[in-house]
């Protein structure tokens, strides 16, 4: 694939899961607005986050990236995002007090609204209907009009990304996340939970921390760090043709990046070489994860290595690994061996959510919490085995009190399923089970600490 790289390139590739819109006229007249719309990012802010991946490869920060699986115009209200953004706060806050370790936060936030779907067409009661593709495309109410692509939705999309970003923006820079609020982030409904107390002692532990730096006269106004946080985006990079009308040069390098999101990532439906989503992707200088299932084999691995990070360089590339808790340890060690036989360098992150979904006999899309928690420490131990660095994690999470995953320190049963179940596709852990994972890692993070330091010193 020398081939010349153009913005449009892809859409002389095969391509998968797009809408076809009846009304041709209106979608192209929508793709001409959007081509004027303000970037959503800037090409700086995905160097930066670029920079900071590329220390997460080299085993000096840990990724965290999380949200929605699919973001909707109906649960579009600032407590969702302030909540979902609070409880990536307090996982990072776990992550990095546990682990001495700085935590990159990534939300799946401000655009992650297309889906892939294993059928084209959803059944109910003898009645069929196009699937639902994400509000981006069309509606999730089963009728024939919701379901119909609709090209307006790109621009309803747009603009609550903007509006979702720009919060994030003031609650990431303005005070919300000042380290001092560290108490505050506890969610109401997570509170008298053992997570909860487990997260207020390392909350003291963090206040009497500032306090002795304070009073050797380290101020916050000195240490920004510690007053605001990075905060990136990211979605699948889906709907291509809204994508390639975000993507535009940056004044400074010359190069493309897509501007709707940070860090875009391919899915594993969608990740064949010669199609149209690598070929997009290849081109535009964003950090890129792909999603990586069972069906990946090592060459294949490689081939894509070559395509999407020609210049082996660190954190352009995030390899987002969603095997299942079992296949993870027949499947994840060959290509870990592999990547490091040929010198490629990859981060690596653990997506525990993709491989582990079941239907419970309600007939519930579900996950098993113990099952999460499975592929999480199965990751960790492979990496321990190869001798690699185990860098990051991806969840479906929300700071919703949802019942969407099954078990928990609050142990959701298959029959609570049916209280708070709202996401728009997949299962999401709720702020306690989330916390709960992050507690977790933590802990798997430091013993990979303690393994890896001897190396690290003797590398100096
Ligand atoms: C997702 O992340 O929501 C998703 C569809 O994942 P995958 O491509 O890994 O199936
Ligand atoms: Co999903």
């Amino acid at each position: 694939m020398a081939k010349r790289w153009s913005v449009d390139s892809w859409r002389e590739m095969p391509i998968r899961h797009q809408p076809t819109y009846a009304d041709v006229t209106a979608q192209v007249a929508v793709e001409a607005q959007i081509k004027n719309f303000p970037p959503l990012v800037f090409a700086g802010e995905a160097r930066k986050l670029h920079a900071r991946l590329a220390d997460a490869a080299n085993g000096r920060a840990f990724l965290l990236q999380g949200g929605d699986c699919a973001e909707s115009f109906a649960e579009f209200h600032p407590d969702h995002i302030r909540d979902t953004f609070r409880v990536l706060l307090q996982m990072a806050v776990v992550l990095t007090f546990g682990a001495s370790l700085p935590v990159i936060k990534v939300g799946r936030m401000a655009g992650q609204f297309a889906k892939p779907r294993s059928s084209d067409i959803e059944s109910q009661n003898g009645v069929d209907l196009p699937s639902y593709r994400g509000d981006i495309i069309n509606g999730i109410e089963f009728s024939e009009a919701a379901r119909r692509p609709d090209p307006a939705r790109m621009l309803q999309a747009y603009s609550q990304a903007a509006a979702t970003l720009n919060l994030i923006r003031a609650f990431a820079q303005g005070g919300y996340a000042d380290l001092h609020q560290v108490h505050r982030w506890n969610l109401g409904f997570v509170s008298g939970s053992p997570e909860s107390e487990r997260y207020r002692d390392l909350a003291d532990r963090i206040g009497e921390s500032l306090a002795f730096m304070e009073a050797c006269g380290l101020t916050t106004e000195e240490v920004s760090g510690l007053r605001q946080t990075d905060f990136f985006t990211s979605h699948e990079a889906l709907l291509l043709s809204y994508e390639e009308k975000l993507t535009r040069v940056d004044s400074t390098s010359g190069d493309w990046y897509d501007c709707s999101a940070h860090m875009l990532w391919i899915g594993d439906r969608t990740r064949s070489l010669d199609e149209a989503h690598v070929e997009f992707l290849r081109g535009v200088e964003n950090p890129i994860g792909v999603k990586v299932g069972p069906s990946m084999d090592s060459d294949e691995l490689i081939r894509l290595m070559d395509v999407l990070n020609p210049g082996n360089e660190a954190g352009r590339l995030t390899l987002i690994v969603r095997m299942g808790a079992e296949k993870v340890h027949e499947l994840l060690p060959p290509l870990l061996a592999r990547v490091k036989a040929e010198g490629r360098v990859a981060l690596w992150a653990c997506d525990p959510m993709h491989g582990n979904t079941i239907k419970s006999s309600s007939g519930y899309k579900t996950r098993p919490f113990d099952r999460i928690v499975a592929e999480v420490r199965g990751f960790f131990a492979v990496h321990q085995a190869e001798g690699t660095y185990a860098g990051g994690v991806h969840f479906e999470m929300t700071g919703r009190d949802v019942t969407e995953c099954i078990g928990g320190a609050q142990e959701i049963t298959e029959e609570n399923l049916r209280d708070r179940y709202h996401t728009h596709c997949d299962p999401r852990l709720n702020a306690s089970q989330s916390l709960e994972l992050a507690f977790l890692i933590a802990e798997q993070l430091k013993a990979q600490r303690q393994d890896t330091r001897p190396h690290v010193v003797a590398a100096q």
